[in-house]
């Protein structure tokens, strides 16, 4: 048996900066209201027709793997995970595969929004360690700006999410003590609306009924989202997953060197940080940034703080998210 350790990381934002004052300029909010509830400064809007989730992810992953020092063709596998894909079918795997022009790999997309990244290594973690794949590219991208209602409508919701995409190169590793560890998933359906974006999905409106109705008013196309239940579940389960995943490894709090949570709202990555007493140097955090970037906030704030020299060989490295479904989920890992 293997173990799987990161050795490529790369991001990639738009360059079109979006500040809380752009956005009162749309609907009624204010930089005050965002800064206060949410942490968020600005973030990043694609240019339209300009980037993709798809080419975004292509432009992190081009990266990733370059600084992991492989080929584009030592790649045994692709693992893309999004909440906002370019088309319905088939999913963003397949178009990495053929836009970085890689021999014909499997590609599996992953659907678990916010925690996507973490489902995605947690996946590609298995993968190496049962000895099947070598070198797999994990990606989490999302083109958020595209699908959200910026009328004052939707100023709950749009206000919080930004595009960018995050890339990992995940790699062999012959020493049981280094790279990941372990891996931790779960999901509560019973929340599934409570955070979702319901068309099109085929199971209660068909095609048909839609294109009959053509609502200019219908809101199924836009994400929905009980901001407040959402805030209640994540600080528990983020604080629930990360003590599994410490206790799993006879680990404690004090022993995280760098906690990258998934950049939901600054108040919640405050709220984990207080309750497990870490200080500024053990959390890292940009959603000041970039806003929720759902399954690309991982990587980019992983890429970030790497870049930065705040992660050290050795280190011990926690990643944890929760988000829509609800999922929730952390991987545990030695640097
Ligand atoms: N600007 C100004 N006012 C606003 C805005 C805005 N952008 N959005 C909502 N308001 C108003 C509301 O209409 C409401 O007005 P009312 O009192 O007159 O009815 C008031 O502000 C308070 O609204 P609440 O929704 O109660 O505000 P709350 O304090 O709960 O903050 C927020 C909302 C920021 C969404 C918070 O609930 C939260 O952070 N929840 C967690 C969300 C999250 O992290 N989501 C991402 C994780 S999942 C994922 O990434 C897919």
């Amino acid at each position: 048996m293997y173990n799987s350790r990161i050795s490529g990381l790369g991001f990639y934002v738009p360059d079109n900066v979006v500040t809380n004052e752009d956005l009162s300029k749309l609907m009624d909010t204010n930089d005050a209201w965002i800064q206060e509830r949410t942490g968020i400064k600005e973030r990043r809007h694609v240019v339209k027709g300009k980037d993709t989730t798809t080419i975004m992810g292509v432009k992190a992953a081009k990266i990733a793997i370059e600084r992991a020092g492989i080929d584009k063709d030592d790649i045994d596998f692709i693992v893309f995970a999004t909440l906002s894909p370019d088309y319905y079918f088939p999913g963003a795997g397949v178009l990495v595969q053929r836009d970085l022009d890689i021999k014909t790999v499997g590609a599996l997309d992953v659907r678990n929004q916010c925690s996507g990244f973490v489902y995605a290594i947690s996946i590609a973690d298995q993968y190496i360690k049962s000895g099947m794949y070598k070198n797999i590219l994990v990606i989490g991208s999302e083109l958020h700006s595209g699908g959200l209602d910026f009328t004052t409508r939707g100023r709950g919701v749009s206000v919080i999410f930004g595009d960018g995409a995050g890339a990992a190169i995940l790699t062999r590793e012959e020493d049981p003590k280094k790279g990941i560890l372990s891996t931790h998933l779960h999901s509560e359906g019973q929340y599934a609306e409570e955070l979702s974006l319901l068309a099109p999905g085929i199971g209660h409106r068909w095609v048909s009924d839609i294109l009959k109705d053509n609502d200019p008013d219908d809101v199924s196309y836009y994400p929905y989202m009980n901001g407040q239940l959402v805030f209640k579940n994540a600080v528990v389960r983020f604080s629930e997953v990360i003590m599994e995943g410490l206790k799993k490894n006879k680990l404690d709090v004090k022993d995280i060197d760098m906690l990258i949570p998934h950049q939901a709202n600054l108040r919640i990555s405050q709220f984990i940080q207080r309750k497990f007493g870490l200080s500024d140097d053990q959390v890292y955090n940009n959603i000041m940034n970039y806003g929720n970037t759902t399954a690309a906030s991982i990587p980019i704030a992983l890429t970030e703080a790497w870049e930065k020299d705040r992660i050290k060989e050795g280190d011990l490295v926690v990643l944890a998210a929760f988000g829509s479904g609800f999922t929730w989920g952390s991987v545990i890992m030695r640097w």
